[in-house]
C-alpha cells in the first residue's frame, strides 16, 4: 500500500539524518519504530505523511508517486488518507472535546448523507475510547490520557487508512499508555487501520506486529 524507497534526507546543522531508506508498509500493518533520540523517527513519520520532503528518494501510495505533491496535493492526501497523533496532543484549548473531534471534517466537503456517516463513525469512536461524556468538556477539563483519547479520535474521524502517531503515550502514566497501545490495536482490527507509530516504549512496540529499528539513517 505504501512504499518508500531508496529516501535519504539531510539538515544543514545535522547533515544525513535519513540515508538510503527503504520501507514497505502493507495494508493492515501495525509498525514500531524504535530508535535513539535523534534518530530520524519524527523526520520519517513527517516525511510519509507529506509534511516535509526527502531530498533524494521515491514514495508510492498505492502505486502512484507521491514524493513530489504540490503543497495542495499533500494537503489532499493528508486529509483523504492520513491521521496524526502527536506526543503533545495539540487539543485547541478554546474548543470543546467534541468541536476539537469535527475539526478535521471541516476541511473537506461532505453531502449530508456522508456526513451523518462520519458522524456515527465518530460517535462509536468516542464510545469505544471512552471519551463520549467528554464531548462538551473544554481541554484544560480532562486529563491527559484522555485528552490522547480524543486526539487518537480525532485522527481517525475522516477514516484515515493510515494512523500516524509519534510517541503516542509519551506524556502517559504506565496504565494510560497500555490502554492505548490495546486501543490503536483495537482500532487496526476493528477499521483495517495501518499503523505506523513512533516510540521510545518497548512495551508499545512490542504490541506491534512489525518492531524496526532506526540507526545510522537506515531502518533494521
Ligand atoms: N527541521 C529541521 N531542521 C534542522 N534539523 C532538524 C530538523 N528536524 C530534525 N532535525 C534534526 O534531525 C535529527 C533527527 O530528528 P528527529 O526529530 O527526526 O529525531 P527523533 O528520532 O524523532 O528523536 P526523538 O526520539 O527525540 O523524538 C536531529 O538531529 C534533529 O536535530
Ligand atoms: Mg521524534
Amino acid at each position: 500500500m505504501l512504499s518508500i524507497k531508496n529516501i535519504s534526507k539531510s539538515f544543514t546543522q545535522r547533515g544525513m539524518v535519513l540515508n538510503n531508506l527503504s520501507l514497505h508498509v502493507n495494508e493492515g500493518d501495525t509498525i514500531a519504530i524504535m530508535g535513539p533520540s535523534g534518530s530520524g523517527k519524527t523526520t520519517l513519520m513527517n516525511i510519509i505523511g507529506l509534511l516535509d520532503k526527502p531530498d533524494t528518494g521515491e514514495i508510492l501510495f498505492k502505486e502512484a508517486s507521491i514524493a513530489n505533491f504540490s503543497e495542495d496535493e499533500s494537503a489532499a492526501y493528508r486529509n483523504m488518507n492520513i491521521g496524526f497523533v502527536f506526543q503533545e496532543h495539540l487539543l485547541l484549548p478554546y474548543l470543546t472535546v467534541s468541536d476539537n473531534i469535527f475539526l478535521p471534517l471541516l476541511a473537506s466537503r461532505h453531502t449530508q448523507t456522508e456526513l451523518s456517516v462520519k458522524e456515527q463513525h465518530i460517535k462509536a469512536l468516542m464510545e469505544k475510547t471512552g471519551i463520549a461524556d467528554l464531548k462538551g468538556k473544554y481541554p484544560y477539563q480532562i486529563s491527559g490520557g484522555e485528552a490522547q483519547r480524543v486526539a487518537l479520535v480525532r485522527a481517525l474521524a475522516n477514516n484515515p487508512s493510515i494512523l500516524l502517531a509519534d510517541e503516542p503515550t509519551g506524556s502517559l502514566d504506565a496504565r494510560n499508555a497500555e490502554n492505548m497501545g490495546n486501543l490503536l490495536l483495537e482500532m487496526n482490527k476493528q477499521f483495517g487501520i495501518t499503523i505506523i507509530l513512533a516510540t521510545h516504549s518497548k512495551d508499545l512496540a512490542d504490541k506491534m506486529a512489525r518492531v524496526l529499528h532506526l540507526g545510522e539513517g537506515k531502518l533494521i
